[in-house]
């Protein structure tokens, strides 16, 4: 079998985001939960096994892979393993979703060795807030290797979820942020992803007021969408170094461009982040008989039934649409 992979609504999958562990060193309540239980070592892909994921995926037409968490620099041997990935598979672009947190005596190495992408989490400006709804004082560090990774050379991303009563007061900050240093601070509505999250209606802070209150306090021009753009609308910041976007998975979804696939940590496949529904590939890569041609006949069947996420939204609007929180898919 050969070729692109074209799923059931007619959509290519191009881009595989493979989350490398289910743990993460903060503890922000509408990711992750203080109750929750982790994967077993055991059920854990190992490195080698995730690297023939994406040769299959190589052959079926993914050209970017986005390492995420958890936090992925907590695995061990994370920035190793980026290394190899790198050189093994040199015109794959590489992606990585960090809290920026540990990725500091890596950043220099990652920045020749291949790693050109760097999506920082950061929701918040203030050093306090950041500690309150992390757990830890390390807002010093993300930004002092925020800088850092744009020093290296990297294109570097802040994406803030945002939240309405959380963190809409910061938008001036975020702003500022944005004008000063050659970043794009992008701002991803806060989705009903997991349960007991705070997730309620009036929580989502819109893009589209985002926009608005955003064009109160600077002058925004609309960025032209490039041929790699993603879900993001981006704009440019008169007089600044950055730019600011949103993203609006909640209130104007874009499945229809949507090129994803994601692997999670305990080598499930997803094909929508807004469904349950997984295909368990680590019993295929385990087994000792079945091949990579099993592999990708399974993965090319999941594309077939991957599904209009914003379907499975409105449908259970009522509650988290999926029950497994973020910090287990990968974001
Ligand atoms: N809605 C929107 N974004 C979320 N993230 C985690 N949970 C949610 C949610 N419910 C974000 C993280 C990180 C990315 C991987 O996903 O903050 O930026």
């Amino acid at each position: 079998m050969a070729g692109k992979l074209i799923d059931g609504h007619g959509r290519a999958a191009s881009y595989l985001r493979v989350s490398v562990t289910d743990r993460c060193n903060l503890l922000c309540r509408y990711c992750a939960s203080k109750e929750r239980t982790f994967i077993p070592h055991d059920d854990i892909l190992r490195y080698e096994e995730i690297t023939e994921v994406i040769e299959v995926a190589r052959r079926i037409g993914i050209d970017k892979v986005r390492f995420t968490g958890g936090e992925p620099f907590v695995r061990k041997g994370f920035a190793d393993y980026l290394e190899q990935i790198g050189a093994r598979f040199p015109d794959l672009t590489l992606a990585v979703t960090t809290n920026a947190t540990v990725i500091g005596k890596h950043i220099d190495r990652l920045a020749v060795s291949g790693l050109s992408r760097v999506n920082i989490s950061l929701d918040t400006m203030d050093r306090d807030r950041y500690r309150h709804m992390t757990g830890r004082d390390l807002f010093d560090v993300v930004l002092e290797n925020v800088r850092r990774c744009v020093d290296a050379g990297m294109t570097v991303k802040v994406n803030a979820v945002g939240v309405r009563g959380f963190n809409d007061d910061e938008l001036p900050a975020f702003v500022e942020f944005a004008r000063q240093n050659p970043v794009d601070v992008r701002f991803i509505e806060f989705m009903p992803i997991g349960t007991d999250t705070g997730w309620n209606e009036s929580s989502v802070w819109t893009s589209k007021d985002i926009v608005r209150e955003a064009g109160e306090l600077a002058d925004l021009a609309p960025a032209e969408r490039g041929a790699d753009a993603g879900p993001a609308n981006m704009f440019a910041i008169r007089d600044g170094k950055g730019r600011i976007g949103v993203i609006s998975p909640y209130t104007n979804h874009f499945c229809g461009t949507c090129n994803r696939l994601r692997l999670t940590s305990e080598g499930n496949l997803r094909t929508c982040l807004f469904s349950d529904k997984v295909f368990h590939l680590r019993k295929i890569i385990r087994h000792p008989t079945l091949d990579s041609g099993v592999l990708e006949r399974v993965i090319r069947g999941a594309l077939r039934s991957k599904p209009i996420g914003n379907d499975l939204l409105l449908a259970r609007s009522r509650g988290g649409v999926c029950s497994t929180k973020m910090a287990s898919i990968g974001g």
